[in-house]
């Protein structure tokens, strides 16, 4: 296939270019606004790939769109492109309304206008936190932050796009995703940077806050899945294979990193934290699709790639990362 990929310099859409590059014999275009969190290091083994294009811009931008689109030639577009982290959103909301909204309505008229499929990068918050039991497709969109809300909003527009113009559209909802190339922003990444340098271990609240894991590559399968097996129209959500208490993942790669359990700090709670999110994938896994990494083998390669690519997150945590964990977190990193 030939493909735009929206976002693909970032944590999620770079590991699922390289899947689709290197395994799927696709043709590649990369459209990213390369904000602080996409990175052309996501892609360094890709660049000079024959099936690999990249262009700097924004999806908000309909004259960026449209070169992407000539240069090309896709039969599908696949949107990552977002600002992704919740703390952020909560403190500056204005670009998540922005890409979230603005950017999802210009790729979307792109694909209309071009006759592609277009498939949407979405997450399970957008149902909000559930108590106990697990969220299908069908239940009711309930987002608590300025991401997920946002996040959210896209979805609604994307499905417009399907029921107004007969565009066909695709959802695909994950849960959380960790794996290598993600911003040390995410509590994964934070807490194994954290523990390798001997910085505290800020855990938020309790932190029996559970999340349902899911692995980067079983996601961008997932994904790939919905695309090529997918009914246009409909929603998939793809969930991983296990759930944690965050407080339990903390103390998981306090272990593998031989750190100081003393480093593990409960501060104070993110406004509207959700409780726990959980997913039901029996939808994607009636096309054929599961996920194949179980949280506690990818969570110990996770932090063996952390520790062995240095390279790729000294000048993230030399950068702007720097500043807005001292705005976040109200302590400078050693
Ligand atoms: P990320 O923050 O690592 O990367 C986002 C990418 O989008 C970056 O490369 C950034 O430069 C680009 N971008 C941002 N705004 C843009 C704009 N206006 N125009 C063009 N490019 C822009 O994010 P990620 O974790 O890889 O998430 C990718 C997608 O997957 C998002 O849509 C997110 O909502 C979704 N998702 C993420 C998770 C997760 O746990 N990380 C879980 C489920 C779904
Ligand atoms: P995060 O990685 O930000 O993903 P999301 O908010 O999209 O689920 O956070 C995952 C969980 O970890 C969430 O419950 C908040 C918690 N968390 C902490 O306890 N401390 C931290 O420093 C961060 C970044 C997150």
């Amino acid at each position: 296939m030939k493909l735009l990929v929206c976002g693909g310099a970032g944590f999620i859409g770079s590991t699922f270019v390289r899947l689709r590059v290197l395994e799927s014999g696709d043709e590649v275009t990369v459209l990213d606004k390369l904000t602080y969190a996409g990175r052309e290091e996501n892609f360094h083994d890709l660049a000079e790939h024959p099936r690999f294009r990249f262009l700097r811009g924004a999806i908000e931008d309909p004259a960026a769109v449209s070169a992407a689109v000539d240069a090309g030639q896709p039969e599908a577009i696949v949107n990552f492109a977002a600002e992704t982290h919740v703390d952020r959103s909560i403190a500056e909301p204005d670009a998540f309304v922005t890409t979230h909204a603005r950017g999802t309505y210009v790729l979307l008229e792109a694909a209309r206008a071009h006759e592609l499929r277009y498939l949407q990068v979405s997450t399970d918050e957008v149902y909000g936190s559930i108590e106990s039991g697990i969220f299908t497709e069908d239940s009711p969109l309930q987002p608590s932050s300025p991401y997920s809300a946002t996040k959210a909003g896209a979805d609604l527009l994307v499905q417009s796009y399907f029921r107004t113009y007969e565009l066909p559209t695709f959802i695909c909802r994950g849960s959380n995703n960790y794996g290598p190339y993600q911003y040390p922003e995410k509590l994964i990444p934070l807490m194994i940077l954290n523990a390798l340098h001997g910085d505290p271990l800020p855990v938020y609240g309790d932190g029996m806050q559970v999340r349902n894991w899911i692995h980067s590559t079983d996601f961008s399968r997932a994904i790939g899945h919905v695309l090529e097996h997918g009914v246009p129209g409909e929603v998939y959500n793809a969930g991983g294979p296990d759930e944690q208490e965050n407080l339990a993942v903390v103390q998981q790669i306090v272990e593998l990193t031989a750190a100081d359990p003393g480093q593990v700090e409960h501060i104070e709670d993110r406004p509207g934290h959700d409780r726990r999110y959980s997913l039901s994938s029996a939808k994607v896994r009636a096309l054929g699709w599961s996920p194949r990494v179980r949280f506690t083998d990818g969570l110990a390669a996770t932090v063996r790639w952390y520790r062995d690519n240095e390279w790729w997150w000294a000048s993230i945590r030399s950068g702007e990362y720097r500043s807005y964990y001292e705005r976040q977190y109200g302590r400078a990193l050693r």
